[in-house]
């Protein structure tokens, strides 16, 4: 089975940029060899990840990186997104650590080497430990500390990043992590998450303005992820429940980032769980931006349960992932329409979107249809968006190979590349090499 979109459409344009994704705590492992991180703190706790492991070894990629390169290279991708372990670079004291950075500095360069653009995130969740222990991302100095390590690492990186992001998916960390509890650092209680959110936003605007100072000539902006909101029925209780829905997770990121105000919602919060703004805060979140990258799975469903009470619906007649999550790829274009809409975006890049599937390794090979699928239909909505004027410039697959998947541990398998853990061997799955015959087929088109 094969990916393809029309020759005419943005999508199939030479310019446009197509990659693969990872973070560090989810690939790395070697964490011997840098602090601990909440993640690692979690994943000890019993009971917080499903099959009980760890990210001590992952994918072993700290070893395996330059294998794991070659790899990257031969799926012909322009580009390649993957975190900075912020305690692997910076140490207790908050200096840089010259073995963590040496690690990223070497990937950077052979990356550059192989033409492979480096988009780098500095925060995909692996907050430090001792950082924790202070308070996280609850208190507000954790924004200022994340400035300082920004100052450093952009320093030392110098010019060999393409793009950066602050953070990824800001409403995870907070709203899983501090609120519903179900990822590190497992804090419960609904006025956690949104003290938790207002820091993690004004480590962004810190972020991009120590990016502005030391990196002006990278792509610099934030990765949020997003999912259309719709009512289960055209009843106003569930569509109230949809827009608040849509508000929580949607807009009270998307909004303070580009428009420096929290959407109209936070007039309904109770006063305790108001988010601890001081003056100037949403001044500082605001900054320019150069890019916004969109992570996406899936859309959510609501109905009503009660005053200011909402559940998820699913359609149990459309396929699911492996995550349980539907499919559904008119929401990628939904979405994009709506924000589009609603917003004066700066140009998008999808920076996730993929699929857990119960992939089969037989025979050295991996059929994984419908992965395949799922990349056909999802790439074709972002393509419907682009035609109908949205600006979008990129498009990176998560993930490039399997890896480990915070609480669902390393069952739930997201790669477009196998991988066996005992061995630790790496097989391109069949998703992996369609993924590449449609990247390469744009370059044909041009030249026929
Ligand atoms: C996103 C995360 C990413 C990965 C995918 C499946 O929320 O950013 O690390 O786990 O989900």
């Amino acid at each position: 089975m094969k990916i393809s979109l029309a020759k005419s459409s943005p999508l199939s344009q030479v310019n446009f940029t197509y990659g693969v994704a990872t973070a560090a705590f989810q690939i790395e492992g070697a964490a011997d060899s840098r602090r601990a991180c909440i993640w690692d703190t979690f994943c000890a706790t019993p009971d917080k990840i499903k099959d009980k492991s760890d990210g001590l070894v992952a994918c072993d990629h700290y070893h395996r990186w330059e294998e794991d390169l070659d790899l990257i290279e031969s799926l012909e991708v322009d580009a390649y997104r993957f975190s900075i372990s912020w305690p692997r670079v910076i140490t207790l004291n908050g200096e840089l650590d010259p073995q963590g950075v040496s690690f990223y500095i070497k990937l950077l360069d052979a990356l550059n080497k192989k033409n492979i653009k480096p988009y780098v995130t500095l925060y995909h969740w692996d907050l430090p430990q001792h950082l924790e222990d202070n308070g996280g991302w609850l208190n507000r100095e954790t924004a200022y500390h994340f400035r300082d390590y920004v100052e450093l690492i952009t320093q030392a990186f110098g010019d060999r990043v393409y793009s950066y992001s602050t953070l990824n998916e800001p409403f995870c960390s907070a709203y899983l992590g501090y609120e519903l509890g179900i990822h590190a650092p497992g804090i419960v209680g609904k006025a956690f998450g949104k003290q938790a959110a207002h820091h993690l936003l004004l480590a962004h605007g810190l972020g991009m303005q120590a990016l502005a100072k030391n990196s002006p000539n990278t792509l610099n902006g934030i990765v949020l992820n997003v999912s259309p909101c719709y009512p289960k029925t055209d009843a106003e209780e569930d569509i109230k429940a949809a827009w608040a829905a849509d508000q929580n997770l949607n807009h009270w990121y998307v909004m303070p980032v580009l428009e420096g105000k929290y959407p109209s919602s936070i007039d309904t919060l109770p006063e305790a769980e108001m988010p601890p703004i001081e003056e100037g805060d949403m001044d500082i979140i605001c900054q320019p931006m150069d890019y916004l990258g969109l992570n996406y799975y899936t859309r959510e469903v609501y109905q009503a349960t009660g005053e200011n009470e909402r559940e998820k619906w699913v359609d149990e007649s459309l396929p699911f992932t492996d995550m349980g999550w539907e499919v559904y790829p008119q929401g990628l274009t939904d979405i994009l329409l709506q924000l589009n809409k609603q917003y004066t975006l700066p140009p998008l890049y999808i920076t996730e979107n993929g699929a857990a599937m119960p992939d089969t390794y037989a025979n050295g090979q991996v059929q994984d249809t419908n992965r395949i699928e799922y990349f056909q239909g999802h790439l074709q909505a972002v393509s419907d968006a682009a035609e109908k004027g949205v600006d979008i410039r990129g498009y990176f697959a998560w993930s490039l190979m399997d890896n480990f998947e915070w609480a669902e541990g390393y069952e739930k398998r997201f790669g477009i590349v196998y991988v066996d853990y005992a061995t630790q061997q790496r097989t391109i799955k069949a998703s992996g090499l369609a993924y590449r015959d449609f990247i390469s087929r744009r370059h044909f088109a041009k030249s026929a």
